[in-house]
C-alpha cells in the first residue's frame, strides 16, 4: 500500500467513524432474541438523507396510531413544516387536537384547539392515568426514543414488527420456567421479551393519503424514519459536514503527499 493510499484510508476512517456515531448503530441483538432487522434506511451512509414524503407517512403512523399513548415531548406542530406541510395544513392538523389551557376568567381550566405552536398534545393527563391505561406502565416519550435505545432505528423497527403469539421454542429452552404475564406480550426483541405495548401495526389499519400500501412493514418503515427524524433533525447538517470534512482531508493528504516527494526528491 502506498504512503497516499494509507493516508487517505486513515482520513476516510476518522470521518466515518465520527459520522457514524449517533447514527443507527448496527447492534446484533437484544439478548438471546433473533438478530435486529436492518431495513435499508434512507438516513443511512455518508450521503444518506431524509425522504420527506416518508416523513409525513410517519407522522400519519404515528397520529394515526401511536398518538393515543406515546407523547412526543420536545416537538411542536410548527415542526412539521420542516417535513413538507405547508402552513394551512400545519393549522389544520394542529386544530385536530384538544389541549388543555387557562384557567379562563371564572378561573376554570378548558381545552381549546391546538396552534401550530404548541407542543404536540400528550395523550393522557397525567402518568398515573397513563399507568392505569397501560398496565402498570408508562408508555414512553418517543421523541428521542431513536437515540435512547442500543440499535436505534433498527431497534424500533424490530420491535414494531417483532410480535409472536406464542412464545418461541429458543426462549423456553433458555428458560423452562418462562411465562409471559396477564395483559403482557410476547416481543423478540423487547429486554426480557415480555412487553406492556400490544401490537400495533397490522396491514391497512389506516389509509395513506399518498396512496402507498399500509403494509405492517411500510408502516413500521415509516413510523420509525418519522421518529428518527424527530431525534435528529439535524442530520442531514451532520452528514454534509461529514463531506466535507473528508474532502477536506482528502485534498490534505494529496497536498502533504506531494510536498513530502518534493522534499525528499533529491535524497533518494
Ligand atoms: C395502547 C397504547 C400504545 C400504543 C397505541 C402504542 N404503544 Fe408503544 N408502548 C406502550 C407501552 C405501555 C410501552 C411500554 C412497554 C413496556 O415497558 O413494557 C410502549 C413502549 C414503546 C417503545 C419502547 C420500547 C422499549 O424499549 O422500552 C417504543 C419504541 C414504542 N412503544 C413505539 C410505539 C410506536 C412507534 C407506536 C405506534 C405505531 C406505539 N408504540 C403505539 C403503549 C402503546
Amino acid at each position: 500500500m502506498s504512503t497516499l493510499t494509507r493516508l487517505a484510508t486513515a482520513a476516510m476512517m476518522a470521518a466515518g467513524l465520527s459520522l457514524g456515531a449517533g447514527a443507527t448503530g448496527a447492534l446484533a441483538s437484544s439478548g438471546d432474541g433473533p438478530h435486529l432487522k436492518q431495513p435499508n434506511w434512507s438516513f443511512n451512509g455518508l450521503f444518506g438523507g431524509y425522504d420527506e414524503a416518508q416523513l409525513r407517512r410517519g407522522w400519519e403512523v404515528y397520529s394515526g396510531v401511536c398518538k393515543s399513548c406515546h407523547p412526543l415531548d420536545y416537538m411542536h406542530y410548527r415542526n412539521l413544516e420542516q417535513i413538507g406541510y405547508t402552513a394551512d395544513e400545519v393549522k389544520e392538523i394542529a386544530a385536530s387536537f384538544d389541549v388543555p389551557d387557562g384557567p379562563d376568567e371564572w378561573g376554570e381550566m378548558y381545552t381549546r384547539p391546538a396552534t401550530p405552536m404548541d407542543p404536540i398534545a400528550h395523550p393522557y393527563e397525567n402518568d398515573a392515568i397513563a399507568k392505569l391505561a397501560n398496565g402498570g406502565v408508562v408508555p414512553p416519550n418517543l421523541s428521542v426514543m431513536a437515540r435512547a435505545r442500543d440499535g436505534g432505528a433498527d431497534y424500533i423497527y424490530s420491535l414494531l414488527l417483532g410480535y409472536a403469539d406464542e412464545v418461541p421454542e429458543y426462549v423456553l429452552e433458555a428458560d423452562p420456567n418462562f411465562s409471559l404475564p396477564p395483559g403482557k406480550s410476547f416481543n423478540h426483541y423487547f429486554p426480557g421479551h415480555a412487553i406492556s405495548m400490544p401490537q400495533q401495526l397490522f396491514e391497512g389499519i389506516l389509509e395513506y393519503s399518498d396512496g402507498s400500501t399500509p403494509s405492517a412493514e411500510q408502516m413500521a418503515l415509516d413510523v420509525t424514519s418519522f421518529l428518527q427524524w424527530a431525534a435528529e433533525p439535524e442530520l442531514e447538517d451532520r452528514k454534509a459536514l461529514g463531506r466535507y470534512t473528508l474532502l477536506f482531508l482528502i485534498v490534505l493528504t494529496g497536498l502533504l503527499y506531494a510536498y513530502k516527494r518534493e522534499i525528499w526528491k533529491d535524497a533518494h
